[in-house]
């Protein structure tokens, strides 16, 4: 079968590879219908990770199952279905507890709790940037989705972002009425702004420099703040007669840069600290690595970020972090899509095949005007 797989950096090519087979008793394999290219993949792809060559990319996953192994009980050839990307095995401490992002069964690498498909530190899992897919613990991780192709570009946004920014929403301690800070207009950022609106904001800022990102935060009733025009901070301070955010949501991650694209990872840290009020919380979504050999810093190479907790201790604030764990939001999102309360497919900007991973890659890497979020169809 065909399959994107990571050659270095700024590098990937579809491939032949073998295809999976049911190799655990609890193994579903899912022919893949919609796989997307997702923000967590362009840290590998900068090179910025130490994913290894030949790894097959790809965690936003869905499609229809072609095969069970003789565990499974639930799911059933020719169900449709979305796949979290953390890989869980619905049975461990943290999995019973719902966090199944950090699964302690599934990743067998040494000191890493939590797994995912196709990618750097989270277990030897192929992605699904490939025709075919292999899902352990079927009958736990698949969610199941109405028959048929309707609704696909909304359900593909089920398997990561999502849920990864209702979680930033979760992590940050939101209530209806809330003015929420969203920083990053990517796909992360968008999608926790779609949620706070869902959830009842008040108001809700979204910070990032990338005009057609900014454009689309404004259609789904959201106050863009250009961060290239003045500081952020300080738009929204003005914005709110002084008060600030009740509470704030971190879209970007360790890879922050400022308007002339100079990195610092602390900046978007500092700045929520600012400009969430006294006693409010920040969900930090974005990623941040215990290593990162391409930092523009001794300190951050070694994932050490030199950012304000003073302030943040003194304003009684809290945070929340970490990869989200999926099947908490799911059901209930795919729910609020059938019913019309959600729709996520508003990001979609470009729907490619497979063969045409490359150059999806590219463009989105760039930020290019327009390439807001790509799918790729195998
Ligand atoms: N926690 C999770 O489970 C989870 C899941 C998916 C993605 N992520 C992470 O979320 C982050 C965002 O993902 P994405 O797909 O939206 O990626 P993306 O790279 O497309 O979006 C990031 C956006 O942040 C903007 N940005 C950069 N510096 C900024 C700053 N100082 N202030 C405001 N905005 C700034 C960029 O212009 C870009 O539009 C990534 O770090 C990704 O790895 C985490
Ligand atoms: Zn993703
Ligand atoms: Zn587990």
């Amino acid at each position: 079968m065909k399959a994107v797989v990571y050659q270095g950096p700024r590098s990937v090519e579809v491939r032949d590879v073998p295809e999976p087979k049911i190799e655990e008793t609890t193994d579903a394999i899912v022919k893949i219908t919609t796989t997307n290219i997702c923000g967590s993949d362009l840290h590998m792809y900068e090179g910025r990770t130490n994913v290894e060559e030949g790894k097959i990319l790809g965690h936003e996953n869905m499609g229809v199952v072609t095969a069970v192994g003789p565990g499974v009980t639930r799911v059933k050839e020719g169900d449709r279905v979305s796949i979290p990307f953390n890989i869980a095995c619905g049975s461990c401490r943290n999995c019973e507890r719902g966090w199944t992002s950090f699964c302690l069964r599934a990743n067998p690498i040494e000191g890493m709790d939590g797994a995912a498909y196709g990618y750097a530190n989270m277990g030897p899992y192929d992605g699904g940037q490939a025709e075919y897919l292999r899902v352990p613990w079927a009958d736990f991780n698949l969610l199941d989705l109405p028959p048929g192709d309707e609704y696909e570009n909304d359900f593909t946004m089920l398997s990561d972002i999502f849920p990864t920014g209702w979680h930033g929403t979760e992590l940050a301690g939101m209530r209806e009425g809330d003015r929420v800070a969203v920083f990053g207009a990517g796909p992360v950022g968008l999608l926790a702004a779609h949620s706070a609106v869902i959830r009842g904001a008040s108001e809700v800022y979204v910070v990032d420099k990338e005009r057609d990102r900014l454009a689309m935060a404004e259609k789904i009733g959201t106050i863009p703040i250009d961060l290239s025009e003045a500081d952020p901070v300080e738009q929204i301070m003005d914005r709110t007669g002084g008060t600030g955010a009740d509470c704030g949501v971190e879209a970007v991650g360790y890879q922050a840069h400022d308007h002339t694209g100079e990195e610092h990872p602390e900046l978007v840290l500092d700045n929520l600290v600012k400009v969430v009020r006294s006693t409010g919380g920040i969900g930090v979504v974005g990623v941040y690595l215990p290593e990162d050999p391409g930092a523009v810093n001794e300190q951050a190479k070694q994932g050490r970020i030199a950012w304000d907790y003073g302030s943040f201790f003194m304003k009684g604030q809290h945070m929340g972090t970490g990869q989200a764990p999926v099947k908490r939001y799911n059901r209930q999102l795919r729910d609020l899509i059938v019913a019309g309360k959600a729709n996520p497919s508003f990001l979609v900007s470009h729907e490619l095949s497979l063969e045409q991973a490359a150059e999806g890659y590219e463009k989105f890497d760039r930020r290019d005007d327009g390439w807001t979020k790509v799918l790729l169809r195998p």
